[in-house]
């Protein structure tokens, strides 16, 4: 069981970008403290301009993810913040070809999710994932969502898709290996999987869970979502890898239901073979 933290210190990767700028307020809302890091200095005034009067305290710490590599570079941080709780929301967004991609999106990621792993501090671990990221066709999915998928992954963004399924089979494991643990809490893990990101208005209505092949869905909505299952997590949801589109429920309606249906998209994934990237 995993002791509920009702006011968590949060370490948020990638704090500048635009779904953790949408999730930045949101958390500070609930009276949570988030550490945001960020590569740029002159970024922190952005993120304080997004919660002028936070209830919970926020940092900033400047930090750049093209020196985290291993557990040991990212444990220095962890280290030095002591969250309870990580979010990563980075990523190198396309730019920089194949090894950038690779640095940030795999080699970073998995370096925070070991040394999240390696902290019994830490009992939460939230990834914004894509909907692609996953390498067995989902039963609830047409063959022309897969097929569209599968090309997604070996041609238009191959390099993309490896490092981002790597990074949520690790977790995925590694939480496993935190679940069997004996000397260890809990390590809850929520691989939330948004489809197309957008820029426009929140609309509080979503698809979660087992939803169709393709979508799209506001950066705002994704944000509210993860605070909403980090409150589930709180509740005593285990976490799961959950995908996220625009729908026509309320975010708490279809929380409630993918909770208590149990309801996890890593269905029809190899979870034997994904558990042994621990
Ligand atoms: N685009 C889509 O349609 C889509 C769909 C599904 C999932 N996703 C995933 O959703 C997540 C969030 O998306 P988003 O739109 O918020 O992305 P975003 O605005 O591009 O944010 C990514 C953040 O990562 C930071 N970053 C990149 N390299 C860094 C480095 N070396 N050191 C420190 N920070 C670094 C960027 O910092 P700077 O601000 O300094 O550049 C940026 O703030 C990403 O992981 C993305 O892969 C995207």
């Amino acid at each position: 069981m995993t002791s509920v933290i009702t006011n968590p210190r949060i370490l948020l990767l990638g704090g500048h970008g635009k779904v953790a700028l949408a999730m930045t307020p949101r958390l500070l809302a609930k009276g949570w403290s988030v550490t945001s890091v960020v590569r740029n200095p002159e970024h922190e005034a952005d993120i304080r301009a997004t919660a002028p009067s936070p209830k919970g305290t926020l940092d900033v710490l400047v930090s750049s993810l093209d020196e985290i590599s291993t557990q040991e570079d990212a444990n220095q941080i962890i280290a030095r913040v002591k969250p309870h709780w990580l979010i990563w929301s980075a990523g190198a967004g396309g730019k920089g070809g194949a090894v950038r991609t690779n640095q940030i999106d795999h080699l970073a990621a998995v370096a925070f999710i070991r040394a999240a792993a390696a902290s019994a501090n830490v009992t939460t671990f939230l990834m914004v994932s894509a909907f692609n990221s996953r390498r067995s066709r989902p039963s609830w999915w047409t063959d022309e969502d897969w097929e569209s998928i599968v090309h997604m992954n070996t041609v238009t963004m191959p390099d993309y898709y490896r490092a981002k399924i790597a990074a949520d089979e690790v977790l995925t494991a590694v939480a496993q290996k935190r679940d069997r643990s004996s000397t260890m809490p809990p390590m809850r893990s929520v691989v939330l999987r948004p489809g197309w990101l957008t820029d426009d208005e929140p609309t509080g209505k979503i698809q979660l869970g087992k939803t169709k092949g393709t979508g799209k869905v506001p950066r705002a909505d994704v944000a509210e979502t993860a605070v909403r299952l980090l409150e589930a997590v709180q509740r005593g949801w285990d976490g799961g890898w959950v995908d996220l589109l625009s729908g026509e429920n309320d975010i708490d309606s279809e929380i409630g239901r993918v909770v208590n249906a149990n309801e996890n998209s890593i269905d029809g994934e190899n979870l034997q073979d994904i558990f042994t990237k621990a």
